[in-house]
């Protein structure tokens, strides 16, 4: 693998659930791999899961790590080409790029989507620019359209949790006060869609995401009926993607966040969320804090998903 910005990219997923589980085994097995290798991770957008999880992964792995956050002392960043440059942006990312890639072996990047241009968001024009002019492996820690580090997170959790062969995996929207990207719901149903779970997307209508990710899963509009019997919830807010009214919140339904009596639908389900989380809007209190909650060891599985997408680079690389 040299580049890592999606499912598809992992290949055989039941082998990539068996490296990982080599990974979490033996996090410092592998530290030959990372020797006099430098990681270079890049943050247009805050983070602390990714940030720590993904350097604690390289560390691991034996390599050297540079953090830069573009915009707490880089220089502000040109991204259209044929710009006169006479505004604020000192510098053009076509060169910004490509001296980054000379100082590093490995670049992750983190972009999320803007929702000024679809088009745009959606054509992953920043993840792509590193890809095409860093010269250097390129993964995503979060770009417009996908997370699929997160994703392989929540697979990896799910694998160790579940307590049938084909256990049922509800994705279901929830209320908050901002316009969220669809990166995580987008990942997370394309891994889900990469396994043979029974898996149920819910959400009100006007949400309904970019069928190229949500594929076989079933929609439900009725959150309760898609609650029930479900072996593991995944709680999420996302903006409308959908035309016109892309990046928009539709509402802020409270009616829609994951309470008590909600779980006590399904079958003693599993809570997830890739956090941060608006407490009392996505999630109670009573929920999250409750014994069916793996938000932690979910987090915890960070670390594991970058170190075995790390791994599988740095082996391409020897
Ligand atoms: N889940 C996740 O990506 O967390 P951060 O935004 O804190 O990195």
């Amino acid at each position: 693998m040299r580049h890592f910005t999606c499912v598809q990219d992992i290949g055989d997923i039941r082998s990539a659930l068996e490296k990982a589980k080599y990974v979490k085994e033996n996090p410092y097995a592998d530290q030959h791999l990372g020797k006099n290798k430098t990681l270079m991770l890049i943050f247009f957008n805050s983070s602390l899961r990714t940030r720590l999880s993904t350097q604690k992964a390289g560390m691991n792995l034996g390599m050297n790590v540079i953090v830069l956050d573009i915009n707490q002392g880089a220089w502000k960043l040109e991204t259209e080409r044929g710009v006169v440059m006479d505004g604020d942006k000192p510098e053009h990312i076509l060169e910004a790029i490509p001296v980054m890639g000379s100082y590093c072996d490995i670049i992750g990047v983190r972009s999320f989507a803007q929702f000024e241009n679809k088009e745009y968001d959606y054509n992953e024009v920043i993840l792509n620019q590193f890809i095409q002019y860093s010269g250097k492996p390129v993964f995503s820690m979060e770009a417009a359209t996908r997370h699929p580090l997160q994703s392989f997170a929540d697979l990896i959790t799910i694998e160790e949790y579940k307590k049938k062969e084909r256990p049922k995996v509800v994705l279901t929207w929830a209320p908050h006060p901002r316009a969220l990207p669809q990166a995580v719901p987008n990942s997370f149903a394309e891994w889900m869609n990469a396994t043979d779970y029974e898996f149920v997307i819910t959400h009100p209508e006007g949400y309904e995401l970019d069928a190229q990710f949500t594929g076989k899963a079933t929609v439900e509009y009725d959150q309760k009926k898609a609650f029930k019997d479900a072996d593991f919830i995944y709680a999420k807010n996302w903006a409308a993607y959908q035309d016109p009214n892309y990046g928009k919140i539709l509402n802020s339904d409270r009616s829609w966040t994951v309470d008590t009596q909600k779980m006590a639908l399904t079958n003693n389900a599993y809570f997830m969320h890739c956090l941060p989380v608006r407490r009392n809007m996505i999630v109670t209190d009573e929920v999250i804090e409750s014994p069916q909650s793996i938000v932690i060891p979910e987090a915890a599985n960070r670390v594991v998903s970058a170190q075995t997408v790390l791994k599988e680079i740095l082996l391409e690389l020897q």
